[in-house]
């Protein structure tokens, strides 16, 4: 199919092309005889896709982190650190952020301008004593003079719907910044942003964690306690170590855990829509997040992230009003035989990090009637069935 042809058929379809492209991609992201994967503990359940973002040994390894930019233009203006943030595998993932909170400073109850700056996202070398990594991802924020320099990574696709990621992280540096990583559904009514979120404190004691189903506050600006936790890590470690952070979005129900280990679940306002992920180290000298003190820094670091996820509506998103089953979703209901071939998990039987596990092959098998093998009563549509759906369309 040339490019002319594709530029010429209508968005919905393009999208489902695009879906299947992509989806076939992540099939292949070192799952690839896997056809749907589960995750373990109560918030357990089965997704289609999974990707594995390693930074754990980055080529070539850096000499030297970014000088932070002090001119403010400058630091929106600001190039990828390095080739890294410019090769499709990074950037068919993430958008490095450079928006600034100009507009909303007042309604944020902000008292400092916040630079999102791609100078603050970069590959560092590692100086840990363990030889399991020699890289890692930074997020850093510093307090300049006349405004904070703050760091953020927005995914491309924005059609999770229902997902569990975990993040291997560690956050250090000063007080009055805060680390997220969260799922995030835009609004222009506060009130109906839709987000799962986990948010770190650097002014917090350091085992403190406070996970919540956005919004937090209600319109009259009282604190909704049933939308948050505040917990701590477990096992007598704190966030300045790698701790695996986890959040299962899920039908109805947010859970988080930490190191395998369940640390929060909130059935209260968890989202409905699909959504993106977004991952920042921020301050803006509100009451939230407190200031910083001028010259300080505070990083995010991330060794790997995993996800497995669905997917529906727009590849890129939705607005509030066409959220729901695109193109995609109406073939797939047209065609496809139910059930999960190759069930894989991505923490039971786990042995390599990021690799997932086969627990069932049920290739060969009657499609509808295995019992007990652990599939319960998931519907399934193998990928490759769909795509010839979406091919046959046309
Ligand atoms: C900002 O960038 C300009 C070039 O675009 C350069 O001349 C100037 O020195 C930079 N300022 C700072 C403070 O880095
Ligand atoms: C920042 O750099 C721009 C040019 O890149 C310059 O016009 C501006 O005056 C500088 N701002 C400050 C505060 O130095
Ligand atoms: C903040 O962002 C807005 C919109 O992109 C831009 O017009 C404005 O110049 C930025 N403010 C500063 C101080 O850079
Ligand atoms: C959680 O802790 C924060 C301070 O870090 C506090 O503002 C908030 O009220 C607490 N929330 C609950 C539900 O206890
Ligand atoms: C679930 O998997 C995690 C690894 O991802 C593991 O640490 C945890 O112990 C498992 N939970 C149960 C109940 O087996
Ligand atoms: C942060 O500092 C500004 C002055 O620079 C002050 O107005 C504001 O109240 C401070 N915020 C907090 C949370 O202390
Ligand atoms: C994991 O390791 C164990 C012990 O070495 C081995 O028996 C098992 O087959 C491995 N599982 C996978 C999925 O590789
Ligand atoms: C599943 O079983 C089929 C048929 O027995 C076999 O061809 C395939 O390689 C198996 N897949 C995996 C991942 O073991
Ligand atoms: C993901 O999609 C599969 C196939 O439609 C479905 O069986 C499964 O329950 C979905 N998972 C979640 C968490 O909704």
């Amino acid at each position: 199919m040339t490019n002319t042809s594709i530029m010429a058929l209508p968005s919905s379809i393009l999208t489902a092309i695009l879906l299947f492209s992509r989806l076939v991609s992540s099939q292949m992201d070192n799952a690839a005889e896997c056809s749907c994967f589960r995750t373990n503990e109560s918030s357990s359940g089965y997704f289609t896709n999974h990707r594995f973002l390693d930074y754990r040994n980055v080529a070539p390894v850096p000499s030297a982190v970014p000088n932070v930019i002090t001119n403010i233009t400058n630091a929106t203006n600001a190039l990828a650190t390095s080739d890294f943030f410019v090769d499709s595998d990074w950037t068919q993932d993430w958008t490095v952020q450079n928006w600034n909170n100009s507009d909303s400073m007042e309604s944020s109850g902000a008292t400092v301008l916040m630079v999102n700056s791609p100078n603050n996202v970069y590959i560092e070398k590692s100086t840990d004593n363990d030889p399991t990594y020699s890289t890692y991802l930074t997020l850093r924020t510093a307090r300049l003079p006349g405004f904070q320099s703050a760091a953020e990574i927005d995914s491309v696709e924005k059609d999770y719907h229902y997902v569990s990621a975990r993040f291997f992280a560690r956050v250090t540096g000063s007080p009055g910044a805060c680390a997220g990583m969260f799922t995030y559904l835009a609004n222009d009514d506060p009130q109906k942003i839709q987000e799962a979120d986990i948010e770190i404190l650097t002014k917090d004691p350091r085992n403190a964690v406070q996970y919540t189903n956005q919004p937090s506050v209600n319109a009259q600006g009282n604190i909704l306690t049933q939308a948050t936790a505040n917990t701590t890590v477990p096992f007598v470690r704190d966030w300045s170590v790698w701790n695996v952070y986890r959040v299962d979005w899920m039908p109805g129900m947010t859970s988080w855990y930490v190191n395998g280990q369940s640390v929060a679940n909130i059935a209260f306002q968890t989202p409905r829509d699909p959504a993106g992920l977004i991952i920042n180290m921020w301050s803006d000298g509100g009451s939230w997040t407190g200031n910083m003190s001028l010259y300080d820094e505070a990083y995010l670091q991330i060794q790997w992230m995993e996800v497995v996820y669905n997917t529906s509506g727009p590849y890129t998103g939705s607005s509030k009003r066409d959220v729901g089953f695109g193109a995609s979703g109406t073939l797939e209901k047209r065609k496809g035989t139910p059930g999960c071939k190759v069930v894989c998990g991505i923490d039971e039987k786990v042995n390599v990090t990021g690799t997932p596990a086969l627990l069932y092959n049920n290739t060969g098998m009657a499609p509808m009637g295995w019992k007990g093998d652990g599939m319960g009563s998931m519907v399934w549509i193998p990928l490759l069935l769909v795509g010839g759906a979406i091919f046959g369309y046309f």
